[in-house]
This record gives structure tokens, C-alpha cells and sequence, in this order.
């Protein structure tokens, strides 16, 4: 067996759908229609269907998602500049500066053990100035979005879901998002992802959804003769069809790939029980966790993926510093100690390779490794 083990592979993926896609890709070059049409409304009503919600909005990608989400609440008067919008430090960038750029505040909150938002230290946050929350599912889990939900409706404050790496999670049997309003992306390594990039609105608030597709659209009036008249100052934020078309063959893989990703969890999970230096992923009760990544922890964490890079196999961490510790973010003041557990945690998190067509053998060959560089 060869021993390199990449973290994703998605020519893997590629061959193992190629003349889905290729048939979808030949349909929309036949069709000479690039932006918008079928392609991308069909895609809009299918994943809103799969994420059981009433709207999707197909956007350009997960950050412009989450910028659209704010700016449509912003024509809506729900949101305003100056208001502080909460949010966790150990994420990728893109769900703070969204904040930043729409002239919010942003305030962090640290996380729980599961890497979650923690909600305790979430209601002692919360500040006449919070008008909103952006909670994070991190790694492929849902955040405690109940009790995020409940506090939410208590202070009347604004939630709105990061879900960029969710696709096809649960929570106590509802699909992600869970808040009225979530944002996916489509960057190509997520469990659902794109030729490029690629993001969604997904919503059940006929009013955001309006909002945004005028947004994403340069504000064009969504009257059909309206084509060059502009009721709002908007983006092109637009996804293209064919990353639309490509994302219907996708969709329809999606519930095996999460299959797959859950059985080699799993696998792991058994696996490297017996290293009592790791320690493995928890799901959170009545959480179907889509191991968008898998993500273990240890002290010894960068010794072990320098030995891991040297025997072939590709780790990565999420995230090396916390937000409120990087250089961009240095104007609010932060310094360390201010988020003890994303800290400890950014110090410890390796992920492994856990993409669906991995096999078993791989798995194993990657546990073995593990187990030697312990047994050193
Ligand atoms: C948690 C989170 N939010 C937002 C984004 C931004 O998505 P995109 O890269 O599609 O702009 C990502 C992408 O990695 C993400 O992981």
C-alpha cells in the first residue's frame, strides 16, 4: 500500500462520481447559460429542501453567506452599525470579519469541551449593546443551538448559524442549521463542496431570503423587466451555475459520504482508545456529528504530526491561533489568557485524515503510526 495518506482527496471523490459529473458539467457548457437559471434555482430548492428549511440563496462563498446574512438584516433594520455581535475565537476567520466589515463590534466568548460555544459564559457576554450571535458548528458538530436558541429569544437578540462546515448534521433530530438563519459554504474540502468556492443562505425567513437575493445580485429589483433598476446598493456575490450543477450530483452523495465519514470515526475512535495520550473526538448527546474533520487532541501535538508528516501521512490543525490572539484582530485588545480553553485547545487540536473513500487499511495504517510514536 502506498503510504501517502493526504487529508482530503477529492480526484478520489472525482472518479468515484465522474461521469455524473462530467454529464452535469457537458449540460450546463451545451446550455451556454453561465450565471444564474436553472441550474442554480434548482440547487437552491433542493438543498433548502435537504436542510428542511424554506429558502436556500445560493451565493459566491461562505463568507459572502454570512456577509449577505448580516446585510440583509440591516435592510430589515434588525441590525445596525456600533451593535456587538458575539462570536467564538476559534474559527476561521470569516465569521469575524464579516462583523468587522459590516461595522459591528465583534465580542468572543470562549468554548466548551466539545468545542462549542460555551452558553454559561455566553449569558454572562451578553451586554445592552449584544443585538446578535453567530454560534459556530464546529468540525462537522452542531452547537448547543437549543439553549443558544432559548437565551437568544430571552434577550431578544438576533442568532445567526455559522454552518460552513455542517452539511447534513442533526441536532436531537433536527437538520443543522437550527436557527431560523444558517450559511454554508462550499469551499471543495467540506462535506459538500464545489468546483471553487461556493456558499448558501439557508432560511425560513421569506423576508431575508428576498433580501439577499436582491444583495447578491448588485441589489437588482426582483421585478423579471427589472433587470436594470437597483432598489438596494448590493454585490455580486452570485454562484455560478456550473458550480451549481456540480453541487446537485454532490447533493445526492452527501447522506453516504456522511455514512462513510461516521464509519471511519468510528474506526479511529476504536483504534486509539488504547493511547491513553489522545484523546478522541466527543458527540454531543443527540448530535449527528458529520466529521467534516477529525480532530483529536494531545500534548504532544506537533511531535507527533512531524512524525506523522515523515511516515506520509497529512495533518493539519483548526485553528493554530485563536482569533482573538492574531495580528488582525489585535485592536480589540485582547491578550492571552483571555480564552483559557480555545487557547488550550488551539495548542493541542490535530486533525487526521478521515475523508469518505479513506479505507479501512488506511485508517489502520494511520493508527499504527500513532501507536509507534507513542511506544518510542
Ligand atoms: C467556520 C467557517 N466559517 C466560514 C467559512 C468561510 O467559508 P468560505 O471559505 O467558503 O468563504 C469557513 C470556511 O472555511 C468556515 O470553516
Amino acid at each position: 500500500m502506498s503510504t501517502r495518506i493526504p487529508l482530503v482527496d477529492l480526484k478520489a471523490q472525482y472518479e468515484s462520481i465522474k461521469r455524473e459529473l462530467d454529464g452535469a458539467i457537458a449540460r450546463v457548457m451545451e446550455s451556454g447559460k453561465f450565471i444564474g437559471g436553472e441550474e442554480v434555482s434548482s440547487f437552491e430548492q433542493e438543498f433548502a429542501s435537504y436542510c428542511r428549511k424554506k429558502h436556500a440563496v445560493a451565493v459566491s462563498s461562505g463568507t459572502s453567506a454570512l456577509h449577505l446574512a448580516l446585510l440583509a438584516n440591516f435592510v430589515n433594520g434588525k441590525l445596525k452599525r456600533g451593535d456587538e455581535i458575539i462570536t467564538v475565537p476559534n474559527t476561521f476567520t470569516a465569521t469575524a470579519e464579516v462583523i468587522h466589515f459590516c461595522d459591528n463590534k465583534i465580542k468572543f466568548v470562549d468554548v466548551d469541551d466539545y468545542y462549542l460555544m460555551d452558553v454559561e459564559k455566553l449569558r454572562d457576554s451578553i451586554s445592552l449593546n449584544t443585538k446578535a450571535i453567530i454560534p459556530v458548528d464546529l468540525y462537522g458538530q452542531t452547537a448547543n443551538m437549543h439553549r443558544i436558541m432559548e437565551l437568544a429569544s430571552e434577550k431578544n437578540l438576533l442568532v445567526l448559524e455559522d454552518a460552513a462546515q455542517v452539511h447534513g448534521a442533526e441536532y436531537k433530530g433536527w437538520k443543522t442549521p437550527i436557527a431560523e438563519t444558517g450559511c454554508f459554504s462550499f469551499f471543495p474540502a467540506k462535506p459538500l463542496g464545489t468546483i471553487g468556492d461556493g456558499g448558501a443562505i439557508v432560511t425560513d425567513d421569506e423576508d431575508i431570503a428576498r433580501k439577499a437575493r436582491q444583495l447578491r445580485d448588485h441589489g437588482r429589483s426582483d421585478r423579471v423587466e427589472g433587470k436594470y433598476e437597483h432598489t438596494l446598493i448590493g454585490l455580486n456575490y452570485r454562484l455560478d451555475s456550473l458550480k451549481a450543477a456540480v453541487l446537485r450530483v454532490k447533493l445526492r452523495h452527501l447522506d453516504r459520504w456522511i455514512v462513510q465519514r461516521r464509519n471511519n470515526a468510528a474506526l479511529y475512535n476504536e483504534l486509539l482508545a488504547e493511547i491513553p495520550e489522545i484523546e478522541t473526538p466527543k458527540e454531543f448527546a443527540g448530535n449527528k456529528h458529520v466529521y467534516y474533520v477529525y480532530t483529536i487532541r494531545t500534548k504532544e501535538r506537533d511531535s507527533l504530526a512531524a512524525f506523522l508528516e515523515k511516515e506520509g501521512i497529512a495533518t493539519q490543525i483548526y485553528y493554530p491561533i485563536p482569533l482573538h490572539l492574531q495580528e488582525a484582530y489585535c485592536f480589540l485588545g485582547h491578550r492571552k489568557g483571555d480564552f483559557p480553553v480555545a487557547e488550550k485547545q488551539a495548542g493541542q487540536v490535530l486533525s487526521l485524515p478521515i475523508y469518505p473513500e479513506l479505507s479501512e487499511e488506511q485508517i489502520e495504517y494511520v493508527c499504527d503510526k500513532i501507536k509507534e510514536f507513542y511506544s518510542r
